[in-house]
């Protein structure tokens, strides 16, 4: 089994150089995924000069680990948002999603980009009490989408009831992002891969964005990243980070249903859909999360998708698996536009698992504010917005965990085991007389001691056993084994000990 998302079984094979030089540009987006490929789109068709600067491979953060779904319904219910809102905002959040998928449906037609679209149906469904799908119906007959109740017929899963909402689609969103990232690119509109940012300052009327020991000097930041970089507490607070996975899977009998599944069981929910060429299928299963850092042992989520696919398909082996992030909004609508009033930095976050048109709309929204154009979604995702009444029962809940991982609750008694009782590739904090390490064992039996305090806000991270990381179980920051960044806030990795242990 492979350990890297099923998109890049159709990479596009396309790199763009690292930062290399000092440049001076209108907008310097951070990221570049959907959500910065797209927003470079839109501000360069404006006539703004753009730098994307992507600390890794275009596409290849949590682009290139979503399900690829594109669909107008978002991860909270209807029912869940109107309570929150009133049935007008569900209607124009749902508009709002709709304008976004047309819009990648649009570019993909536009630039031929062979990314794998097509239209589907998606099935939404419940068993053991998942959803109430009478009162997600009712809210959905006054959203305009085409629907209808679902009938057993067919269906690869067992349910007690649900529905299908027409014309939704699905793509490669790798490939597609690559494409786009490659359309656009010219003089004006620059984009760098390996391009870390380490700071962002402010210098006159400018923001300097020191990236790669170099420097972009620019009128707006747009953060996106996911999640903003550096310590902008008032986001921080308001996201609880998650973890969840995909396995990409053979089937003996070549029976892939086709699909977007949406499925409720109890408390648990899967996404299902077939992916690939009708030569060469997948079936692919994403769910099982959990907060960033707090899983203890992730193999069991990965093996709980196994065994789901398991029970409702013949399978033959799996190929694929991979884990990918998510933030989700305290008050259920995501963060768009400037970090707060009069800033010229610019918030794309909180999209909880609906990112590839979320992100395609922040893009949308946040050009046209840095344009000085008025957009009609800007007030409903204003990312400064403060609702703490909406916010207040999540908020809660998120930062009492928080909290408690502040404290360091991972050094429990019973952790503190010499190195030589790592296994290869095998991480562990560990307890020494002077001081807590986060100390990994590499295939060769060679070892490396980090601190395990995360330089976003202090935090202890946490062990990835199935994807080989550290994870801070506070906002979400990522780091590999010789603690660089991989994703999440943190601006720097964690501190290399000289004296490796
Ligand atoms: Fe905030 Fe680690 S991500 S403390």
């Amino acid at each position: 089994m492979k350990l890297e998302p099923i998109w890049n079984i159709k990479t596009a094979d396309i790199s763009f150089k690292s930062l290399d030089r000092k440049i001076s540009v209108d907008v310097a987006i951070i990221g570049g995924g959907i959500t910065g490929i797209t927003t470079a789109q839109f501000l360069s068709n404006y006539g703004l000069k753009v730098a994307v600067l992507e600390a890794r491979k275009v596409g290849q953060g949590t682009t290139g680990q979503s399900t690829g779904n594109l669909y107008a319904l978002t991860e909270f219910s209807l029912q869940e948002l109107k309570n929150k809102y009133d049935l007008a905002t569900v209607q124009k959040i749902i508009l709002a999603r709709i304008q976004a998928v047309e819009h990648i449906c649009d570019n993909a037609k536009r630039f031929a980009i062979d990314c794998d679209l097509k239209t589907q149906p998606m099935f939404m469904f419940e068993k053991e009490n998942g959803m109430d799908i009478e009162k997600e119906i009712e809210v959905l007959s006054h959203t305009g989408l085409a629907y209808s109740r679902l009938t057993k017929k067919h269906f690869p899963f067992p349910y007690e009831d649900g529905f299908v909402v027409e014309d939704q689609a699905q793509f490669n969103p790798l490939r597609y992002t690559e494409k786009l990232a490659k359309q656009i690119y010219s003089d004006t509109c620059e984009i760098f891969e390996d391009t870390c940012v380490s700071d962002i300052v402010e210098e006159d009327e400018f923001l300097i964005v020191h990236a790669n020991e170099n420097r972009v000097k620019a009128r707006y930041v747009v953060h996106a990243t996911h999640t903003p970089k550096g310590l902008l507490v008032q986001y921080h607070t308001t996201l609880g980070p998650y973890r969840e996975y995909g396995i990409g899977v053979k089937l003996k009998n070549n029976n892939y249903p086709e699909g977007i599944f949406w499925g409720h069981f109890g408390d648990k929910k899967f996404s299902v859909r077939t992916y690939g060429l009708p030569s060469n299928p997948y079936l692919i299963c994403v769910g099982s999360m959990h907060k960033v850092g707090q899983a203890g042992d992730n193999t069991q989520n990965i093996q709980e998708l196994e065994d789901f696919v398991k029970k409702h398909f013949d399978v033959e082996s799996i190929i694929y698996k991979w884990g990918g992030q998510n933030y989700k909004p305290a008050d259920l609508l995501p963060y768009i536009g400037q970090k707060n009033a009069g800033s010229n930095e610019y918030i794309a976050t909180g999209f909880a698992t609906d990112g590839l048109v979320y992100g395609t709309l922040a893009a949308k929204i946040i050009s046209d504010e840095i344009a000085g154009l008025k957009n009609e979604y800007s007030e409903l995702f204003k990312a400064s917005r403060h609702q703490p009444l909406k916010a207040a029962e999540k908020f809660t809940k998120e930062n009492i965990n928080v909290v408690g991982k502040l404290v360091g609750d991972f050094f429990k008694k019973g952790e503190d085991e010499q190195i030589a009782d790592l296994l290869p590739d095998e991480g562990k904090l560990l307890q020494y007389e002077d001081g807590k390490y986060a100390v990994y064992k590499n295939h060769r039996g060679e070892v490396t001691a980090l601190s395990p305090i995360c330089p976003h806000m202090g935090c202890t991270v946490n062990w990835n056993k199935a994807e080989k990381t550290w994870d801070c179980p506070c906002h979400g920051s990522r780091f590999d084994t010789a603690g660089r960044v991989i994703e999440g806030p943190a601006l720097s990795g964690l501190k290399k000990i000289e004296n490796d242990k």
